[in-house]
């Protein structure tokens, strides 16, 4: 099986196939932004407070120029792109700098785009037959959405077992309340939220916020896993 994910792996420690450029931050912030001014100043800020990856999502007009703003300016932000849903948005997101890229869902197109172009990627999956599908292609590290509505860590504790091979990224649905439940599965390797980032924050360039739940979310998540 060719692993697709990249060229590092997450951490040297967590044993897992999948590979991403690399992060140390386990929380991994979703973002919608609105306006390209807001995305280099909002990467400085989740940097003061430990995290240093971020999903900007394509839900935007703003968002490829946001990419590309981190992409040139915040070097020390592994900035990825989210919400992929064609296929032509691989290359697109890569051209504006994204390192990696991430998607609700896992359709053929998508997985055959990031796999012909390289881009680390990182598919949706709700549904075990998914999951393999997604393995089949060479995806080892998976985005579980919606987490919360789909069972969370009950249904990622039920898939370890069938399904050893896989690390997954919980988004949709966490809080920071749940991070400790989640990380402490073997088969978690992040967790993905928009809690970090609110929009209200953004809005009023309140980088001050964003410092303070990127900290909160460091200090719930605890010590890389060893
Ligand atoms: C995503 O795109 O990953 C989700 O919309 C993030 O979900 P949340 O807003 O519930 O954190």
């Amino acid at each position: 099986m060719t692993d697709r994910l990249a060229s590092r792996p997450i951490a040297p420690a967590d044993g897992q196939p999948a590979r991403l450029p690399r992060f140390k931050s386990r929380v991994v912030p979703v973002v919608v932004i609105e306006n390209p001014t807001q995305a280099v100043p909002l990467a400085e800020a989740l940097l003061a407070g430990g995290i240093d990856v971020i999903e900007i999502t394509l839900r935007s007009e703003a968002a490829l120029a946001a990419i590309e703003a981190v992409a040139r300016a915040v070097p020390a932000m592994c900035v990825g792109a989210g919400t992929l849903t064609r296929p032509e948005q691989v290359a697109e997101t890569q051209r504006a700098g994204a390192r990696f890229a991430l998607s609700p869902g896992a359709t053929p197109a998508l997985l055959s785009a990031a796999a012909a172009a390289g881009m680390p990627f990182v598919p949706g999956v709700a549904t075990a037959s998914e999951a393999i599908t997604a393995r089949d292609a060479g995806f080892t590290l998976l985005k579980l959405f919606p987490a919360a509505a789909l069972g969370g860590v009950d249904l990622l504790r039920a898939w370890s077992s069938p399904l050893p091979e896989l690390r997954f990224c919980p988004t949709g649905g966490v809080t920071v309340a749940d991070l400790p439940r989640y990380l402490a599965l073997a088969n978690v390797a992040m967790v993905g939220g928009s809690w970090l980032t609110p929009a209200a924050a953004l809005r009023a360039g309140d980088w001050a916020e964003v410092t303070r739940l990127a900290r909160e979310a460091v200090s719930a998540a605890g010590a890389p896993k060893s």
